[in-house]
């Protein structure tokens, strides 16, 4: 039975732990954030699968395999469209109909920032989508679909974004292992801020892997020490220690910066965050530009904020939240 419209949405997410070095095998630590990307689906009668971006300003529909813009730039659009196309048409596929859709999506996450923005999309059109189609999707599915989505937009992913925005909360992920949620005690009061300078996931992961390919040994080691500070920030997660997890920040990101994924737009607002007292502040994310985040004692964090404003950061303070993928209204 199909139903009128269904809205669903999804969280972002900041990469505390881990990032790149967990498309090699290693963990790396995931919160999901209160910035959501919204999907609202409609049934239309034409048979067409018709796509709008509110935040980007970009429409279009595809028919009978061809992608026709209606408003914005078409390559940008079929860009961010063809990866929300896959989703649908795995939902399609489970759903056994053949049915036009109106699939319209908004997301207050900034986009190509770090934030897992397009995963987000992807896991709230795969739940508005198997929500008004009446298939039964568990969160497993929705997380395995979204994925797909993923590989079209960033090439080789490791899955933490989907998985992030799937299940909500703070995650350990590990691409064989899976994911494992983690119990975080304390507040974690982290700054995000924004450089404002878009750059492709994509483009980051196979710069790192021109380091790996250049540098084998030495990127061994690397790896080693990521995942070691992956381990010793679980532990003082547990423990509730901030300065012992700022350090740790500063660590993953030298190695960050090691691999040549930081850039000056970074690095002048981490370095802002740490002057300002944070306990420590790294890129989250690809890098090359998007998002840094800073970790500060609650009594200093509006200082902090100010502090990566002023050097020209879009910022605001990230609170986890444990919502991962939902139906907001059916
Ligand atoms: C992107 O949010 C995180 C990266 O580690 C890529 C990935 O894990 O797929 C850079």
């Amino acid at each position: 039975m199909i139903c009128m419209g269904v809205t669903a949405s999804a969280p972002a997410k900041v990469i505390m732990f881990g990032e790149h070095f967990v498309v090699y095998g290693e963990p790396a630590i995931v919160l999901a954030i209160d910035k959501r990307a919204y999907a609202r689906v409609e049934q239309r009668k034409d048979g067409k699968l018709f796509f709008r971006s509110l935040n980007l300003s970009l429409s279009g529909y595809f028919e009978n395999g061809n992608f026709k813009v209606e408003e914005g730039d078409a390559r940008e659009a079929r860009l961010r469209f063809e990866p929300l196309k896959c989703v649908v048409d795995k939902v399609l596929e489970k759903s056994g109909e053949r049915v036009g859709l109106d699939i319209e999506v908004n997301s207050a996450i900034p986009v190509a920032a770090g934030l897992g923005s397009s995963a987000a999309t992807a896991a709230s059109v795969a739940a508005a989508v198997s929500a008004l189609l009446g298939v039964k999707a568990a969160k497993e599915d929705v997380f395995r679909i979204a994925f797909e989505a993923e590989k079209i937009t960033h090439g080789t992913p490791s899955g933490v974004d989907p998985a992030i925005a799937t299940f909500g909360g703070a995650l350990m992920f590990q691409m064989d292992t899976g994911f494992r949620p983690i119990e975080v005690k304390c507040e974690i009061p982290l700054v995000v801020g924004d450089t404002g300078v878009n750059r492709s996931t994509r483009v980051q992961v196979m710069k790192v892997r021109g380091v790996m390919d250049r540098h084998p040994h030495i990127f061994r080691f690397m790896r080693e020490i990521a995942r070691e500070i992956v381990l010793e920030a679980l532990e003082a997660l547990k423990r509730g220690d901030l300065e012992a997890l700022g350090e740790l920040m500063n660590l993953n990101h030298a190695l960050l910066y090691g691999v040549g994924v930081s850039d000056e737009s970074l690095e002048w607002l981490i370095n802002a965050a740490r002057k300002a007292g944070a306990t420590g502040a790294k890129l989250t994310g690809a890098g090359g530009g998007g998002c840094m985040i800073a970790l500060a004692e609650s009594e200093r964090i509006g200082k902090v904020l100010e502090a990566v404003q002023t050097a020209g950061g879009r910022a605001f303070i990230a609170k986890k939240t444990d919502e991962g993928v939902k139906i907001e209204q059916g």
